[in-house]
C-alpha cells in the first residue's frame, strides 16, 4: 500500500514525505547484498545487526547475500546522561559468538551523528576480528564524530527524523514497511 495519510500504524500521525518507499528500499537492498556476495570472495562472515534499528533491515538484507554466513546482534546502551555529552557505549547484549578473526559486517539502521558507530568499532575492533566493516541502510551525511567509513549504504537520507522500516520514534513506527517523515 502506499503511505496513505490514513495509514492506520501510524497512531494518528500524518505523514510529511515517504522518502523512500518499501518498492525502492526492495530494490536497493537487493543490490546491496550483491555488492556485499561480491566483497567477500571467500571465507566466512558474520553479520553483526545492531538492535533493535537494524532487525527488518538484517532480515531483507542476509537473504539477498548469497554465500555462506552466521548472523548474530548486539544491543549498545548510551550511558552517562545525555548521549549527546559523553557519547559513551556500553554493549548490554554481547554477542556470543568469538569475533576474533572474524570477517565482520556490522549492520545499523541510520548514521546521524556518528557517536554510536564510532565508540561500537573501538570496541569491536579490541575483539581483534579480522576484518570488521560497516554497513548501514541510511547514512545522513552530518556526522561528525564518525572514525571510520562507511563501506556499504543503502541509501543517503536527508536529515530529518524518520521513522520506519526498523526505525523508530519512542519505540513507535518501526513496523512500517517504508521509511518516512512525519509531521
Ligand atoms: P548517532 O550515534 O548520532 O549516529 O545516532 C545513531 C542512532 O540514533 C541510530 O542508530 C538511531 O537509533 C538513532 N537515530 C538517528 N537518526 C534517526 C532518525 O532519523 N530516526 C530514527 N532514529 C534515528
Ligand atoms: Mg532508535
Amino acid at each position: 500500500m502506499t503511505a496513505a495519510a490514513a495509514d492506520p500504524r501510524l497512531l494518528g500521525r500524518t505523514v510529511k514525505r515517504v522518502p523512500f518507499s518499501a518498492a525502492q528500499i526492495a530494490t536497493r537492498v537487493a543490490a546491496l547484498g550483491a555488492e556485499i556476495t561480491a566483497a567477500y570472495p571467500d571465507g566466512e562472515l558474520l553479520v553483526l545487526g545492531l538492535l533493535k534499528g537494524s532487525f527488518i533491515f538484517l532480515s531483507d538484507l542476509v537473504r539477498q547475500i548469497e554465500r555462506p554466513l552466521q548472523v548474530d546482534f548486539l544491543v549498545a546502551s548510551s550511558y552517562g546522561d545525555a548521549t549527546e555529552s559523553s557519547g559513551l557505549v556500553r554493549l548490554v547484549y554481547d554477542p556470543e559468538t568469538r569475533l576474533e578473526g572474524r570477517n565482520i559486517l556490522l549492520v545499523e539502521d541510520i548514521v546521524d551523528s556518528g557517536r554510536t558507530l564510532t565508540r561500537l568499532m573501538d570496541l569491536l575492533l579490541q575483539r581483534q576480528p579480522k576484518s570488521l566493516e560497516i554497513c548501514a541502510l541510511l547514512d545522513k551525511h552530518v556526522a561528525q564524530h564518525l572514525r571510520y567509513p562507511v563501506k556499504f549504504t543503502g541509501f543517503d537520507a536527508p536529515n530529518e527524523f524518520l521513522v520506519g522500516y526498523g526505525l523508530d520514534h519512542a519505540e513507535n513506527f518501526r513496523h512500517l514497511p517504508y521509511i518516512a517523515s512525519l509531521q
